[in-house]
């Protein structure tokens, strides 16, 4: 079977396509165009996708029908029309679990960095600005004892959870489609409505997974009913929120700080003006970004393609329900 493999991957997944004897594609050119990458789409039977840039919607599946199987290099899985990949018994595979630590670790560094508005010092220190110390300047704030919001207390959002309680003792407080059982019993977590979330929260992290329905779901109303301390984090996905209303948020003092790993859109313009603000901290989507996880993310998405090549069930599927009669 051909595999299309659109962007390079750590060489351990490469090495696992190549012992389930596949015929590999690479992209023809380094920075292929849309029509280029639909053109080796065309061509394959199974996409390996890396990057949430390419979209697999209907006028996909319609213009590329040999297309059999996507194997996602994400744990996210928004870039897919999952229904109509699931209409066309097209099996979807995602990266779970191998990535819950890095990605976390990015919304608990990006808490602190906030907290301590350390983009905006370390700015200043480059800049040639540091001043003479002030004992009323720069003052941030501690989060010891502090109420952790969390939208999707999932896999990534438990690690989190984790991480705040050990390191700040916080209460935890969460949102999700279901309860979370385990973190209830582990962390004394609390499942709340999306309201109590927003209103009783002194920091917000989102680790949901994305569907359009949600989209700009933190606005200009969900942010007046915050605290005015509050720390919004999102290494999800930048849908979530409305980037001129949380910057409207910030300037006007309705919260307190911002970290995204996520923008929206994505890359965020160099002129974006939430990039001035002190209390905010910018990462380019860099959360699943470590040596470790992303060899994790590799192996996952390659033996994924291998289970389906050998018409066995990807290990993980996003839509298992192909795999039935
Ligand atoms: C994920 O795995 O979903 C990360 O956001 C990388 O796209």
């Amino acid at each position: 079977m051909k595999v299309f493999i659109n962007k390079r991957i750590p060489e351990n997944g490469i090495e696992i396509l190549k012992d389930g004897n596949l015929d590999i594609m690479l992209p023809e050119t380094e920075h292929p165009t849309h029509e280029e990458w639909l053109q080796s789409c065309k061509k394959a039977d199974i996409i390996l996708s890396v990057g949430g840039k390419n979209k697999y919607d209907k006028s996909f599946f319609d213009a590329c029908p040999n297309v059999k199987a996507i194997a996602l290099f994400s744990v996210g899985f928004d870039q897919v029309d999952i229904a109509e990949a699931t209409k066309r018994k097209v099996a979807v595979g995602n990266t779970p679990d191998v990535l819950s630590r890095a990605t976390s670790d990015v919304a608990f560094l990006l808490m602190q960095m906030v907290s301590r508005k350390a983009s905006y010092n370390i700015a200043k220190v480059k800049s040639g600005n540091w001043k003479d110390f002030d004992a009323m300047e720069e003052l941030g704030q501690e989060l010891y004892g502090k109420t952790l919001g969390i939208l999707g207390l999932g896999r990534i959002g438990f690690e989190m959870a984790k991480k705040c309680k050990s390191a700040f003792g916080t209460n935890i407080i969460y949102h999700n489609r279901n309860h979370n059982e385990p973190a209830e019993k582990a962390l004394g977590a609390k499942y709340v409505s999306f309201d109590e979330l927003v209103e009783n929260s002194d920091i917000i992290s989102i680790h949901a997974n994305y569907t359009p329905e949600q989209a700009d779901l933190f606005n200009k109303d969900v942010f007046e009913k915050m605290k005015e301390n509050l720390i919004f984090i999102n290494t999800a996905r930048g849908g979530f929120h409305n980037e001129k209303d949380l910057f409207e948020a910030l300037i006007s003092g309705k919260i307190w700080g911002a970290g995204l790993d996520v923008t929206n859109p994505e890359p965020m313009q160099k002129d974006s003006p939430l990039l001035a603000l002190p209390n905010v901290c910018v990462l380019p989507h860099i959360g699943s970004a470590t040596l470790e996880a992303r060899s994790g993310m590799a192996r996952l998405a390659a033996e994924n393609v291998v289970a389906f090549s050998k018409g066995e069930k990807m290990p993980t599927c996003v839509n298992p329900v192909v795999y039935e009669d």
